[in-house]
């Protein structure tokens, strides 16, 4: 959840850390803190809040180095605050720490330590790691050992970043688990660290990811790379294609704006290199899918936590309606403690956006431990889900720095409708025909996408209606079940008003008595085949009293009669109509936010990466 960045080398590191932090905010933002050995001393700034107070701080109280480290924080132990912010020092003020994950038994440790003597500054679970360091320091050679033994005491899933104002010469970092990458990029006669790619992508594009019990000894030079059992890692150095220039803001007033904007060109490269027009074919190599596999695959399980699970329930429609096999849909979180069946002819297919979720992560990982194969969707290269994985689809969005997914929700649609295709077509379970008829509907993607932002304003206009309600119920059926539960998620997360997706049908079983006119609600009716189910599904709001805001397909001449509003969507094929279809909903839960003057981009409680539990 929280950000890391380090730096070794000839320049002033606190610049640096500062600059890489800000590319992180989106992970974590209670507040954050750098530490830099100055005049052979580590000096630490760090304080509750955003960014711009460390930036502020750091402007009235400068620190200048060569070596630092810096963190941005999403509160796990200990409110935020300037105490609990991170970097945190030892008892000494040699040896300073930051770190992402939680320490699962730190009130042992805490109890343990405290029993001799070590007086703790804040309420952390971080704050053990340096105090644990500091004590093997006394017993062990240097601190590389120190760390090593220090994180031997751990539980729990870990990133670690520490330095010592007695071996200046070195960054230590380690990875335990999947709380979160550590990245090292190779500069030259310089060195970065980090949470994640965003952060050093400025300086270099070379770049070694550190796996689960690995840690590194990070000079100006190089890197060392040994297990956390003391074996040397024979490292393979990365080569990073990302475009930092993408990942700023623009003419946008947010990020979660631009990224909306972006969904052109993002779902014309998920398209682009995959798809054979000529042929009528898809290609994703790098699912290593053989016809053999395909039509051995009996059941597909995917795996994904809130947009990511929502984008694989619309999969679930897709893959089962064009591959005819079986799919279910699990939250990641309760997939991996509920013994699923699963066995060598499934696949388990899990979606990320950050390829970092702990408990996607996990839910792979007990997918393979039963013998499935494991695939992934996941946007950001190189992450764990990319690489755990037996096979990959990448999701081509770009950085998507806005905490609220968007461009990394309809992706992952596009990519679950080619690999239905795909499926189908090695299996042999899909007609000529048809198949040509279905990759041909992908060219209409990008245009449909970008008429649909073209009517933004139309959109905006509902916001301003909507404004000040406290209540939303977005209701959807079929395919578009899936875009009422999205819709409602992107409102709550950013606005703060409370929002219910529902699937339509289930409406007379209990929210229907929820509708009076303090509860407006938004019906999705394209034209698809549920289309005639949520026209009674709006009457019988209306019948009760309730305000509508329909979502229906330009043409309908039905659903201005009986609606109060319709925001107008491009006719769309079907199968491709949940990505028309949450388009006008991104921007209605982004038009309100921010019309309610929110925090758009780094909403409250939130982090982009959700590396804990
Ligand atoms: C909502 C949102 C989250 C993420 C979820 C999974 O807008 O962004 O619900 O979808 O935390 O994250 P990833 O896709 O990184 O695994």
């Amino acid at each position: 959840m929280c950000g890391i960045v380090g730096y070794i080398g000839p320049r002033d590191a606190t610049p640096i850390i500062l600059n890489g932090l800000k590319r992180l905010e989106y992970r974590g933002y209670d507040s954050a803190g750098l530490a830099v050995l100055e005049n052979g001393h580590i000096a630490v700034r760090r304080d509750a809040g955003k960014l711009a107070r460390l930036s502020a701080l750091v402007e009235e109280s400068p620190v200048h180095g060569h070596v630092g480290i810096g963190h941005t924080r999403w509160a796990t132990h200990g409110e935020p605050s300037a105490r609990n912010a991170h970097p945190h020092l030892g008892m000494t003020g040699d040896v300073v720490v930051v770190h992402n994950g939680i320490v699962e038994n730190f009130l042992e440790l805490r109890e343990e330590l405290s029993a001799e003597g070590v007086v703790f500054n804040s309420d952390t679970d971080t704050e053990v790691i340096v105090h644990l360091i500091e004590r093997c320091l006394s017993r062990e050679t240097g601190l590389a050992e120190a760390a090593r033994c220090a994180l031997s005491r751990l539980r729990g899933a870990h990133g670690v970043v520490t330095f010592s104002s007695k071996e200046p010469d070195k960054i230590v970092a380690a990875r335990i688990g999947n709380a979160g990458g550590v990245v090292v990029g190779l500069g030259d006669g310089e060195m970065f660290l980090a949470s994640d790619m965003p952060a050093i992508l400025e300086h270099t594009r070379s770049v070694v990811f550190l796996e689960s019990r690995q840690m590194a000894v990070v000079t100006r030079e190089g890197v060392e790379i040994k297990t956390l059992e003391g074996d040397a890692v024979a490292y393979q150095v990365q080569s990073v294609a990302w475009d930092p220039i993408a990942a700023e803001k623009g003419e946008y007033r947010h990020f979660m704006q631009k990224e909306i904007h972006e969904q052109v060109r993002s779902l014309t490269d998920t398209i682009g290199g995959r798809v054979d027009f000529e042929d009528g074919r898809i290609h994703l190599p790098e699912l290593n899918l053989t016809p053999e596999k395909a039509r051995r695959t009996r059941k597909l399980f995917i795996i994904a936590c809130g947009t990511a699970a929502h984008a694989g329930m619309v999969g679930k429609v897709l893959i089962e309606h064009i591959a005819r096999v079986p799919v279910e849909v699990d939250i990641a979180s309760e997939f991996r403690y509920r013994d699923p069946i699963i066995d060598e002819d499934s696949v388990v297919l899990a979606i990320s956006q950050s390829g970092e979720t702990a408990d996607t992560l996990a839910a792979m990982e007990e997918a393979r431990s039963k013998g499935a194969t494991v695939w992934s969707i996941v946007n950001v290269i190189g992450s764990q889900a990319m690489r755990i994985a037996n096979g990959y689809i990448s999701m081509q969005t770009g950085p998507e720095i806005g905490v609220a997914s968007t461009k990394a929700y309809t992706a992952p649609l596009v990519d679950l409708y080619m690999l239905a295709v795909l499926l189908a077509d090695l299996r042999g379970g899909i007609d000529e025909r048809t198949r040509r008829r279905l990759v041909n509907d992908l060219r209409l993607v990008p245009d449909l996408a970008g008429r649909c932002l073209d009517r933004e304003a139309d959109v905006e206009k509902v916001a301003r209606f909507l404004l000040n309600v406290s209540h939303c119920l977005y209701l959807g059926r079929g395919i578009n079940m899936p875009s009422a539960y999205e819709g409602a998620l992107k409102l709550k997360e950013i606005s703060y008003i409370h929002a219910e997706g529902y699937p339509a049908g289930e409406m007379k079983h209990g929210p229907i008595a929820l509708i009076d006119r303090d509860m407006p609600v938004i019906v999705i009716a394209p034209r698809d085949p549920w289309y005639e189910k949520m026209l009674s599904q709006i009457e019988q709001a209306k019948a009760r009293g309730g305000i509508v805001i329909a979502l229906a397909t330009d043409g309908d001449e039905l659903i201005p009669g009986i609606a109060d509003h319709v925001i107008w969507l491009p006719e769309t094929p079907w199968m491709l109509s949940p990505v028309t279809a949450v388009i006008p909903l991104q921007m209605l839960a982004y038009h309100i936010a921010a019309l309610r003057g929110l925090d758009v981009d780094q909403p409250r409680n939130l982090a982009k990466s959700v590396t804990v539990e």
